[in-house]
């Protein structure tokens, strides 16, 4: 099960109220939605939108008791301002984004998300998505693997790496995550491969990024998400990586003129939270409110 980053955080920082409507931009498994709920009591909404149908199939269930308070819609949150005119969902207080992919996704989706699991190289969150990652690793040329290895996994041995895969692959097509998991560790050097970080960490987050759009997205979510909240309404982004933070960090800097920044300093989850869900480990929150 998906336990919720920083949940206790993003209810302070929200402080829902009776009947005040919420949209949870990545709903995932509810854990975020159902604290929204039970505090926006008793006709509070919440419009949830996730891309993946099987967890969306997972909240609905969680959700039962809640079902005429909320929405789920199966979509990009890229897509948020019409998703809100299709659903004419208004008087918005508050969006959380909570980015990247859940427990499920990455332990039991069998889409590839792990390099400890051997799986087909897709690594998209819902069907649309324009390429996979076996897509990727198998046609595109060595400079432009590179380059997404250097842009979004801020990867040391990008060049290594691409230039290991390009020949790898005219032998034997990369199928698998178990058969990227073997080029990257055979282009690295054997130290890399004692650190502590995992060797593939970096490309499978530059190949999910990429795969997904995640930085696009994510910049398009945080300008309609501020068109569509009512004023005084707060926005909050969980990110789990720098690229994700930097950015957030420069729509909230960019807008300052309609925004308030609520988080001087991006918020992280104690120790014991850490303990209890390593998942958090790299969480930051920031937070803002409309003017
Ligand atoms: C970290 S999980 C959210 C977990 C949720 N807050 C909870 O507590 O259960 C992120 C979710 O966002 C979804 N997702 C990622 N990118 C998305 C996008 N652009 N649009 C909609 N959903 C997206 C993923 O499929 C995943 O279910």
């Amino acid at each position: 099960m998906h336990v919720p980053v920083l949940l206790n955080e993003v209810i302070k920082t929200f402080d829902p109220q009776s009947n005040e409507n919420f949209i949870d931009a990545t709903l995932g498994e509810a854990g975020h939605t159902l604290c929204l709920l039970q505090k926006t009591d008793p006709s509070g909404r919440v419009l949830g939108i996730d891309l993946d149908a099987e967890t969306l199939r997972i909240a609905e269930e969680k959700l039962r008791a809640y079902h005429n308070r909320v929405i789920l819609v199966k979509n990009n949150f890229k897509n948020l301002e019409s998703i809100v005119d299709e659903y004419k969902f208004k008087k918005v207080s508050g969006i959380l984004f909570d980015l990247g992919m859940s427990s499920r996704e990455l332990e039991e989706s069998g889409r590839g998300f792990s390099f400890r699991k051997n799986e087909p190289l897709l690594m998209n969150f819902g069907e649309d998505a324009l390429v996979t990652a076996e897509q990727i690793v198998n046609n595109w040329p060595a400079d432009d693997l590179k380059g997404i290895f250097e842009e979004y996994g801020e990867e040391r041995f990008s060049r290594q790496i691409a230039e290991k895969i390009v020949v790898s692959r005219q032998t034997k097509p990369i199928k698998t995550t178990f058969d990227l998991v073997e080029v990257i560790q055979s282009a690295v050097p054997q130290k890399y491969q004692s650190g502590r970080l995992h060797p593939a960490t970096r490309v499978f987050q530059a190949l999910r990024i990429t795969v997904n759009d995640e930085l696009n997205n994510l910049r398009s979510g945080l300008e309609a998400g501020l068109k569509i909240l009512e004023s005084g309404g707060k926005i909050i982004v969980i990110s789990f990586h720098s690229l994700e933070d930097r950015i957030v960090k420069n729509f909230f800097r960019d807008h300052k003129a309609s925004l308030k920044i609520i988080t001087k300093k991006p918020v992280i989850p104690a120790r014991v939270e850490i303990l209890n869900n390593p998942r958090a480990r790299s969480a930051k929150l920031r937070a803002t409110q409309k003017l």
